[in-house]
C-alpha cells in the first residue's frame, strides 16, 4: 500500500500514520520526524531546516524531495508506505508522481483528515511526544497531578516541540492554506482523494480511514 495521510498541522496524521502501521503494516515515513531528526544528529541539513521549521516556513521543495527520494528507495519501503508530511507544495507532488512513474508505481490513495482550524491550535499546545518510542500524546491524557511519563513507553523522555508555540502554530496554519491546501485540489483532480472527518476519538477517526482503505 502506497498512501499519503493528508492534513494541517494538529489533524492527526502522525497519530493515524501510526495506528495504521502497526495494524496494517505498511511503514510511516513523516518528513516532519525525518527533518527533527537530522536537527538532533547536527547534521548542516538539520541545522539549516530547523530555522525554516521553528519559524512555521516549508524547508525548501529540493530538500525534503532528496530526503523522500532516499527513504522510500530502502528495502524495507518495498511492500509500501505512509507518507506524513509529504507531499505540502505542487512540486513535490510532481516530483513523487515522477519517483513513482519512474518505477512503475502509483499511489494507491490519499486520505484527507479534515478537522476545523478552531481545534488545530489546542490540540498543537497540548502535544507532547516521546523521544524514547516517539509516540504522540495530549496534556488532557495525563492524570491530573500525576507525573508525565509517556504514555506508551512509560520513560520520562517527553517533551514539547519548538514549533507547538502559539505564533509558530498561526504561521504553520497560514502556509498550509497558502501552499499546501492546492495538493489537496490536484489530489481530487486525479481521483485520488478521500476526505474523512479527523475530529472524534482516535480510535473512532481510525475506524473511518480503515473503511476508506477497505
Ligand atoms: P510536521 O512534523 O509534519 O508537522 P505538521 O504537518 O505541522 O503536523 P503535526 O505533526 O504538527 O500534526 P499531526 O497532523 O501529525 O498531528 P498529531 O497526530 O501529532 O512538520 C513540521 C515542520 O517540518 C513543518 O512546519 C515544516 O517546516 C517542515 N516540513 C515537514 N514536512 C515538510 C515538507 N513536505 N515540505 C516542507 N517542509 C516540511 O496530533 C496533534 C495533537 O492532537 C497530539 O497531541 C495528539 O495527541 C492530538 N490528537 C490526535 N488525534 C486526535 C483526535 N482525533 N482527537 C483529539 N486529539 C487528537
Amino acid at each position: 500500500m502506497r498512501l499519503v495521510l493528508f492534513g494541517p498541522p494538529g489533524a492527526g496524521k502522525g497519530t493515524q500514520a501510526k495506528k495504521i502501521e502497526a495494524e496494517l503494516g505498511a511503514l510511516q515515513i513523516s518528513t516532519g520526524d525525518l527533518l527533527r531528526q537530522a536537527q538532533a544528529d547536527g547534521t548542516a541539513l538539520g541545522l539549516k531546516a530547523a530555522e525554516y521549521m521553528n519559524a512555521g516556513n516549508l524547508v525548501p521543495d529540493e530538500v525534503v524531495v532528496g530526503l523522500i527520494e532516499d527513504r522510500t528507495s530502502q528495502d524495507d519501503c518495498k511492500s509500501g508506505f505512509i507518507l506524513d508530511g509529504f507531499p505540502r507544495t505542487l512540486p513535490q507532488l510532481e516530483s513523487l508522481d515522477q519517483m513513482l512513474k519512474g518505477k512503475g508505481e502509483g499511489l494507491d490513495r490519499v486520505v484527507s483528515i479534515e478537522v476545523p482550524n478552531s481545534l488545530l491550535m489546542e490540540r498543537l499546545c497540548g502535544r507532547y511526544s516521546c523521544k524514547a518510542c516517539g509516540a504522540v500524546m495530549h496534556e488532557r491524557d495525563f492524570e491530573e497531578g500525576a507525573p508525565k511519563v509517556c504514555l506508551t513507553c512509560q520513560t520520562d523522555a517527553l517533551y514539547q516541540r519548538a514549533d507547538d508555540k502559539p505564533e509558530a502554530i498561526e504561521q504553520r496554519l497560514r502556509t498550509f492554506d497558502d501552499q499546501t491546501a492546492p495538493v489537496k485540489a490536484k489530489y481530487e483532480q486525479m481521483g485520488l482523494l478521500s476526505r474523512i472527518d479527523g475530529v472524534g476519538s482516535p480510535t473512532a477517526v481510525f475506524d473511518r480511514i480503515k473503511e476508506v482503505l477497505n
